[in-house]
């Protein structure tokens, strides 16, 4: 039998007490023994963004992380950013802004859009491109996914004005 270990971490709000094996990759965790399907597997290899979730507020990729990598950290999923009853803004936005397409990009571009929008809350089209440059997406073109933020970002702005 191989060898497991015990983790706890807090998940999308929620303490969290496992067993599981220290070299499970994160993403199979969640989307497996966990049951949270948004992040999802595109590359596998950290290309493409799809698995895309917050670890300690900063977006990391799950399909290169260890379940041993999990131990007393913070892990938000798309699941934990928002609902459908009560969506985060930019799950709102996105889909307001005909931004989603196939949408299997989406759970990592919010994930990108968000951790940008907590540490940025008005950024530039600029920023908003270089936040989201590691998240690949066959089906917008990006124009709409920026547009999204910025919609975002402008009802930020006008709260704090
Ligand atoms: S599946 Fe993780 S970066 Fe592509
Ligand atoms: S909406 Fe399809 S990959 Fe982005």
């Amino acid at each position: 039998m191989s060898k497991t270990i015990t983790l706890t971490f807090t998940l999308n709000g929620r303490q969290v007490r496992l067993e599981t094996r220290p070299g499970t990759r994160v993403l199979d965790l969640l989307r497996g023994e966990m049951g949270l399907t948004a992040a999802k597997e595109g590359c596998g290899s950290g290309e493409c963004g799809a698995c895309a979730i917050l670890v300690d507020g900063t977006a990391k990729l799950s399909c290169l992380m260890l379940a041993a990598q999990l131990e007393g950290r913070e892990i938000v999923t798309a699941e934990g950013l928002g609902t459908v009853e009560h969506p985060h803004p930019i799950q709102a936005s996105l889909a307001e802004n005909g931004a989603v397409q196939c949408g299997y990009c989406t759970p990592g571009m919010t994930i990108a859009a968000a951790e940008l929008l907590a540490h940025t809350p008005c950024p530039d089209r600029g920023e908003v491109r270089e936040a989201i440059s590691g998240n690949l997406c066959r089906c917008t073109g990006y124009v709409k996914i920026v547009d999204a933020v910025m919609a975002v970002s402008r009802t930020t702005g006008e709260k704090n004005s």
